[in-house]
């Protein structure tokens, strides 16, 4: 069992990422011309990068089911993605769960769209017991009651769900900046699609815009191998991975005790002071 690297009071994996490049970030020149998906990790960041690859091809999977998913959108934090990304000419898709501090500085004063994905905690946490369960990337997750109390600390993988969406929430009225959410991706797809070309300047056809959803759907993302994680190396998972695992909001609710249900909600209340009501559709 590996255990976290530690960076500027942040934990991250120990394989596939090192300090040099967790360094680097800071001096990384976001172009304007680049789009960046951020996240905190298990919020959607692979569906929505499915959606922009599509919504970039105009629903022609060509591009999604032959090149895998951290080519299309390489994790900026990562060794490898760094090296893809610094060697890329031309726009970027570029992924990060980076905290707000450690993101590239350029950034602040370009023009590059970010689009930042929230889910509820609740679930991200859910999600994310289960998925570091099966990996080596950090510290597995012990049981369930002592993984939560690490959560709600912040001593997990990228830190503090709180710290993170409270920093780049400081964001939310710039022009650059869109706010999308796990909920409204699920209970309105197709809108929230739409949404996400406006802010694009994409436009597409309604059956481009079929071919989108289609491909983007959970079903599609779990047959395809460049998407449902199935290419990545054995020694990064353990067997019976699956990023495609439920897909569904709420599902924190099978697992919470009620005093977890109760010590979550206390803890939201007392990080998230100041947002108005509304900002979080899952509250
Ligand atoms: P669950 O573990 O709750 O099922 P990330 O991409 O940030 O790692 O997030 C992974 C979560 O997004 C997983 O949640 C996964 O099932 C969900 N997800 C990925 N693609 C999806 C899709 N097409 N539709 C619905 N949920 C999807």
């Amino acid at each position: 069992m590996s255990d976290y690297l530690w960076y500027e009071g942040i934990p991250f994996p120990t394989l596939g990422y090192d300090r040099e490049t967790l360094e680097n970030c800071d001096k990384f020149v976001i172009r304007d011309e680049d789009t960046v998906i951020l996240t905190y990790p298990k919020s959607g960041t692979n569906w929505m990068i499915e959606m922009i690859s599509l919504i970039q091809t105009k629903g022609n999977p060509k591009w999604i089911q032959s090149v895998p998913i951290w080519e299309r959108s390489p994790w900026i934090e990562t060794s490898y993605g760094y090296e893809l990304l610094i060697n890329k000419e031309g726009p970027r898709l570029i992924s990060s769960h980076l905290p707000f501090h450690l993101f590239p500085k350029s950034f602040f004063s370009s023009k590059a769209k970010v689009i930042f994905v929230i889910r509820n905690p609740r679930d991200a946490f859910v999600s994310s017991y289960f998925f570091f369960h099966k990996t080596k990337l950090a510290k597995n997750p012990e049981l369930f009651g002592a993984y939560f109390e690490r959560f709600l600390k912040g001593n997990v993988v990228y830190g503090s769900w709180f710290e993170h969406t409270r920093d780049w929430l400081s964001m939310r009225e710039r022009d650059n900046f869109l706010l999308v959410s796990y909920e409204e991706m699920k209970k309105d797809t197709r809108k929230t699609i739409e949404k996400i070309c406006d802010f694009l300047g994409k436009k597409l056809e309604t059956e481009e815009l079929d071919l989108v959803l289609k491909h983007s759907s959970f079903q599609a993302m779990n047959e395809n191998n460049m998407s449902n994680h199935s290419l990545i190396p054995e020694d990064v998972v353990t067997n019976g991975l699956k990023l495609l695992r439920k897909g569904i909001t709420g599902d924190w609710k099978n697992h919470f005790t009620v005093a977890q249900a109760e010590a979550f909600d206390k803890v939201f209340r007392e990080m998230m002071v100041g947002f108005p009501t509304g900002l979080f559709p899952w509250e």
